[in-house]
């Protein structure tokens, strides 16, 4: 899978060369590039903002820039993605999506956010992480670039994401390591006791009883 990060920020995705994302990078898995808008301005101080008409607080990034920067990585199977709080919500199922794409474009808006001229020139799909608002595009795009990549065909193995919180519309079961025992605190039995059987039918009961404590709305979206 291809990835392209547009961004006023781009050293901010120092993160992505880390861990099993940076695995993937190297193993040629993925690619993702980071793009500067910043370069493609065609103001003589490499302006990227500015005042909305109309007046009010803060600065927009200007359409100029931002529409070079697209058509720059943009081809027929590209898909555009704006992290934004007015988008839908993004959950496991939209990474699940997302994962199967080929090509992503993730455009990072900052400030005030982008001219919403933008939003006639392509089609974007507005993805939000929340009732919540972030400076900038930057890290929900991190956040979705991790999540999504994690599902990319062999980027982890298929037992690992199998028994993952949501995967299955459950949480996952707790789960502990050596020493079995600390500060008096005991690894439950079934655990140690080699019989997968047992192991697999505990740690079921245990994921749907997390759930209906935890996310009860989770059941409700199986039925
Ligand atoms: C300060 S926010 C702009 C918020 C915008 N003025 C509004 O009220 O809807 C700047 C940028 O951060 C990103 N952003 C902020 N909150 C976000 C969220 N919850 N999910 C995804 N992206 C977000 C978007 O790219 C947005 O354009």
């Amino acid at each position: 899978m291809k990835i392209d990060i547009l961004t006023l920020f781009p050293q901010m995705f120092a993160p992505l060369k880390e861990s099993i994302i940076g695995r993937a990078v190297d193993k040629k898995i993925l690619e993702i590039n980071v793009v500067d808008i910043r370069e493609f301005s065609k103001d003589k101080h490499k302006k990227c903002d500015d005042y909305p008409f109309g007046g009010g607080a803060g600065m927009l990034m200007t359409i100029q820039s931002l529409y070079d920067a697209i058509k720059s990585v943009n081809r027929e199977k590209s898909k555009l993605i704006f992290p934004s709080p007015q988008g839908r919500l993004f959950t496991q199922n939209v990474a699940k999506e997302l994962s199967e794409e080929e090509h992503l474009v993730f455009i990072c808006g900052h400030y005030e956010g982008v001219d919403e001229r933008l939003f006639s020139l392509f089609e974007i799909d507005e993805i939000s992480l929340g009732d919540f608002v972030l400076t900038g595009g930057e890290l929900p795009s991190m956040v979705m670039v991790d999540a999504l990549c994690r599902l990319v065909d062999g980027v982890l193995n298929k037992e690992s994401l199998e028994s993952e919180s949501f995967s299955n519309g459950l949480l996952e079961y707790p789960q502990y390591t050596r020493p079995s025992s600390f500060m008096g605190l005991e690894v439950p039995e079934v655990l140690l006791s080699g019989n997968h059987e047992e192991v697999n039918k505990w740690r079921a009961e245990q994921s749907l009883k997390r759930t209906k404590e935890r996310r009860k709305d989770l059941l409700k979206k199986k039925k």
